[in-house]
């Protein structure tokens, strides 16, 4: 008989909402992470007394009520909402692109004006057909909004031209014409007070956490402990990278503390230039409303990805597609084990859907 009925690889908000809804049900769980803390890619850092988002910046949004109201009840929600404000040289424009944008842009005043401006540059483009990313975006919003808040920031990001990205990594650019600058459209938003880590320890209270432990390292041992296997990793890793390796995008990250309490006035300002390396500066303070004496902020860079580096963006073009596929194809046939998260379905997923997710599986398997 196993000393445990799962064994969840990862202590990220998949494997901590399996394991909460596993152990609810009288099932006997241990939860390992190869990190030294608990939270996965949520997990915040606290420095000067501030949650620093140590794996990029976490708000959390949703429509869903039912998923609302299961994370309120391990921790309560602030009212922040998302506003960035974009960066282009000595400009500075809100987001999303909505009235003020297009105020700042262009001096307009009302919706048919915005309208207007944006339909005769779409119109003056000519482009029909578009075949590459640049093209794909001018046909939607016209050529300022691409030249002064799409161009550089996409091309950090993936770090290619985007006229040799394809177009299909844009299918909408949601324009808004209403002075609205609240970036989610979903009727639930905000970030826990006193910080995500409060979510994940509440989620998980009362299970078994082994930290520092790579499932990889002792694989027959961990496997031999448990009935089932419950893996947030990576699926290729698993399976022993047979099929070759997805690839993702990285990023690096670098926080400073400064000694002022206020240092650019928003939680998330977007640096659209190409000139300038960084995608975003985060102020971590401004997701909680923050009055400490210090601040910190963190620059977010695009990097390229290698073995060994943290893997956020999985590429899901159809060469990594038609890898995972077949990973997945195995899954499949394997009853020892539960795929779930962003890592074993390499799928870019929101914390709602993870946690939607999270939820779906263990019903069906609990
Ligand atoms: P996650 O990666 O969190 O957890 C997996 C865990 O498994 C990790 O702790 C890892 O260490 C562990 N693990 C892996 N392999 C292991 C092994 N071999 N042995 C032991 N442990 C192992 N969403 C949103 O709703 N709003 C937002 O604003 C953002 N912002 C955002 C910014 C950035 C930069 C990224 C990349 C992502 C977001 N997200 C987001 C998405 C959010 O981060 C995501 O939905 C969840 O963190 C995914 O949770 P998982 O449990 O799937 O993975």
């Amino acid at each position: 008989l196993s000393q445990y009925d799962y064994l969840i690889v990862g202590s990220g908000l998949f494997g901590a909402v399996f394991a909460h809804e596993a152990h609810k049900k009288g099932k006997k769980c241990l939860v390992i992470d190869k990190r030294n803390h608990k939270g996965g890619n949520v997990y915040c850092e606290q420095i000067e007394d501030i949650n620093v988002h140590k794996y990029g910046a976490h708000i959390f949004h949703t429509n869903d009520k039912d998923i609302w109201d299961y994370v309120n009840q391990f921790v309560e929600f602030n009212r922040y909402t998302n506003s960035p404000v974009a960066f282009y040289k000595d400009e500075v424009y809100n987001l999303p692109f909505n009235m003020n944008t297009f105020n700042q842009l262009w001096g307009v005043k009302t919706p048919e004006e915005a309208k207007t401006k944006i339909e005769e540059q779409v119109k003056s483009s000519g482009i029909t057909n578009p075949k590459n990313l640049e093209e794909q975006a001018i046909s939607l919003v016209g050529i300022d909004i691409y030249e002064k808040l799409i161009k550089g920031y996409t091309e950090k990001q993936w770090g290619r031209k985007a006229t040799e990205l394809p177009a299909f990594i844009i299918k909408r650019l949601p324009v808004r014409f209403t002075y609205d600058n609240n970036y989610f459209n979903d009727k639930y938003q905000g970030i826990p007070i006193g910080g995500y880590n409060k979510l994940i320890d509440g989620l998980l209270d009362g299970i078994e956490v082994r930290l520092n432990v790579d499932f990889f390292t002792q694989r027959e041992e961990l496997t031999r402990l448990a009935d089932k296997i419950v893996f947030t990793g990576k699926i290729d890793e698993y399976y022993n990278n047979q099929f070759g390796s997805l690839e993702y995008r990285s990023l690096k990250f670098e926080t400073k503390t400064l000694d002022q309490t206020n240092f650019q006035g928003n939680a998330v300002i977007n640096y659209t230039e190409s000139q300038i390396p960084y995608t975003r500066i985060i102020e971590h303070k401004h997701f909680e409303f923050g009055t400490q004496k210090k601040t910190v902020i963190t620059y977010e860079y695009p990097d390229e990805w290698s073995p060994g580096k943290e893997s956020y963006y999985p590429v899901n073009d159809d060469k990594n597609n038609a890898i995972y596929n077949q990973y997945k194809k195995l899954s499949e046939k394997d009853d020892s084990v539960i795929f779930g998260g962003r890592l074993a379905e390499y799928k870019y997923y929101d914390m709602h859907q993870i946690i939607a997710s999270a939820l779906k599986k263990s019903n069906d398997f609990l």
